[in-house]
């Protein structure tokens, strides 16, 4: 087999005076002050309805950047349709035609298409240029082509055969149609959702969240201008129950691709679980969903790196990273002087880098939309009344203009406090400081106070401390990280992904995930 090498696309810096930072900055003023008009794509079809939806940048609420087409239930069957219709087609094609797509796809997002998707995420999104360069172009750009990379390599795995006799296997797509479900954090997530069951021969029924829409359509200018064919990935914008209830009792849903949150993967596997009598074979059920993302100090961590690692895990892309870093746990030896560079980092980032994402300084915007503002709100505010809480840093929020929440840090005495252990999916970590002498009990507190097991990271310069965190940590983090931030996982070098609350754990970008989209038939012949 022979395919390109896939290797991570290289994240450009957009110093000042750079090309690319002259020709994102011109998309970001071009497409800001236009209103575009966002149809759905259901086979071959732009779809167009009376009923209209609005995208606004959550930094500047009072500004239409686009009109969406809202559809119903008559749309999803359409979709559907067209999904099961494109289908046969599309699974007799040789993989390496329908790889070729999406090595396209990558190179149009490496180039011609890449001031306009990172434009698209941070007027859609309120992504500062450099998180959308890093989250949404380059992340989807190794998602396509480290899945093609694990495609060819799951096409070759065939088993022994014996004299007289060739066994072979071959890797079918799914019978009938993907349901991907995805979210507004990750413009590369969205990508990806659709694309790596497509990739292995299935058609797909794609919802996005209502707050990436946006980016959504110039994905799809994208799959299409790359030769995604008519009804191979439709993408719909209609109301969850609305699709549930056309979906989920279909005889052809075939599988579920989700990144969300948990209390609506475990609704939907609750209503597939209900259903399953209706379905021709058993769906495939694959589901990113939240985190309550840990760093864990031991007295021997270096009090800067560490402090560097909460503000960073914590704050970037306000928080709405399901791998933020939002629980923190640090010994009271090195404390002071971790407080010290957190309050310094916070309010570095109020005073200097807070603001709108069209100026390329800022490193902090604002987060989605009204509900996660009013949530964070709640939050800060129930802290502030706490006696077992202090804010140290932030506390402040302001909507008048955009959705804006100051990075907040809150210390706590009560290792079971709210926001110690409820995902809020903001700009708000919260830090118990534990008696050094008793790591033990840090360990405890880690690993039986959430339900979630996303990311995680422990910090130690103590080789032996490091081996037992790592050893009694076992099943709390599918990311485990030592001496770094639990964000950030690269395509094809931290395959990504958890368990508990957070998922089933098909590591995104990776074999095991394409796996899922596959039911191998075993062949034997004999001569
Ligand atoms: N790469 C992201 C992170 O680790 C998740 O997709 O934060």
């Amino acid at each position: 087999f022979s395919v390109p090498k896939a290797v991570n696309e290289p994240i450009k810096s957009y110093a000042p005076g750079t090309p690319e930072r002259e020709a994102l900055q011109a998309t970001i003023n071009e497409m800001s002050t236009q209103k575009i008009d966002i149809p759905m794509y259901i086979g071959s079809e732009e779809v167009r309805t009376n009923n209209l939806g609005t995208c606004v940048s959550p930094h500047d609420h009072q500004n239409v950047v686009g009109e969406y087409h809202k559809g119903d239930k008559d749309h999803v069957t359409q979709a559907i349709n067209a999904a099961l219709g494109a289908r046969e087609a599309w699974a007799e094609m040789s993989w390496e035609h329908r790889a070729s797509i999406f090595l396209k796809a990558a190179d149009l997002l490496a180039g011609p298409y890449r001031a306009k998707i990172n434009a698209a995420t941070v007027i859609g999104q309120s992504k500062t240029a450099h998180q959308a360069e890093i989250d949404s172009a380059c992340e989807l750009i190794d998602f396509l082509r480290f899945n093609v990379k694990f495609m060819t390599e799951i096409y070759q795995d065939q088993p022994e055969s014996a004299p007289g006799m060739w066994n072979r296997s071959e890797y079918r797509p799914l019978e009938g149609f993907i349901f991907a479900l995805t979210p507004f954090n990750f413009t590369a997530i969205a990508g990806n959702l659709p694309t790596a069951p497509a990739m292995m021969g299935n058609t797909i029924v794609w919802k996005p969240s209502h707050d990436q829409i946006y980016s959504a359509n110039v994905l799809m200018e994208v799959f299409k201008e790359a030769g995604v064919p008519d009804g191979v990935i439709n993408l719909v914008y209609v109301s969850g129950p609305d699709a549930g209830d056309v979906i989920f009792n279909h005889p052809d849903f075939a599988g579920l691709h989700f990144t969300g949150s948990t209390g609506v993967f475990q609704d939907l596997w609750a209503t597939i679980g209900n259903n399953i009598e209706k379905y021709k074979t058993y769906p495939r059920i694959v589901g990113e969903t939240g985190g309550k993302d840990f760093i864990l100090a031991h007295k021997s961590a270096t009090p800067k790196g560490l402090a560097t690692a909460i503000t960073r895990g914590a704050f970037e892309f306000q928080g709405q990273k399901c791998s933020a870093a939002s629980r923190v746990y640090v010994p009271n030896n090195i404390w002071d002087e971790v407080k010290g560079y957190i309050i310094d980092d916070a309010n570095d980032i109020i005073k200097n880098h807070m603001g709108t994402p069209h100026d390329f300084k800022n490193f902090f915007t604002a987060v989605i939309n009204e509900r996660s503002f009013d949530k964070c709100a709640g939050y800060i505010e129930r802290a502030k009344e706490s006696d077992m809480c202090e804010i140290i840093a932030g506390g402040g929020y302001d909507k008048s203009k955009g959705f804006f929440v100051e990075p907040t840090i809150i210390v706590t005495k009560d290792p079971n406090y709210e926001s110690m252990v409820e995902e809020i999916f903001g700009p708000i970590v919260t830090i118990y400081v534990y008696d050094a002498e008793y790591f033990d009990e840090a360990i405890y507190l880690v690993d039986n106070t959430s339900t979630y097991a996303l990311t995680g990271a422990i910090f130690s310069q103590d080789r032996y401390a490091i081996e037992y965190a790592t050893r009694k940590l076992v099943n709390a983090a599918g990311n485990f990280y030592i001496n770094d931030k639990p964000t950030g996982a690269v395509v094809g070098q931290q395959p990504f992904g958890g368990s508990r609350a957070s998922g089933t754990n098909d590591k995104a970008g990776s074999a095991i995930n394409l796996m899922r989209w596959t039911t191998p038939r075993t062949l034997k012949e004999t001569f």
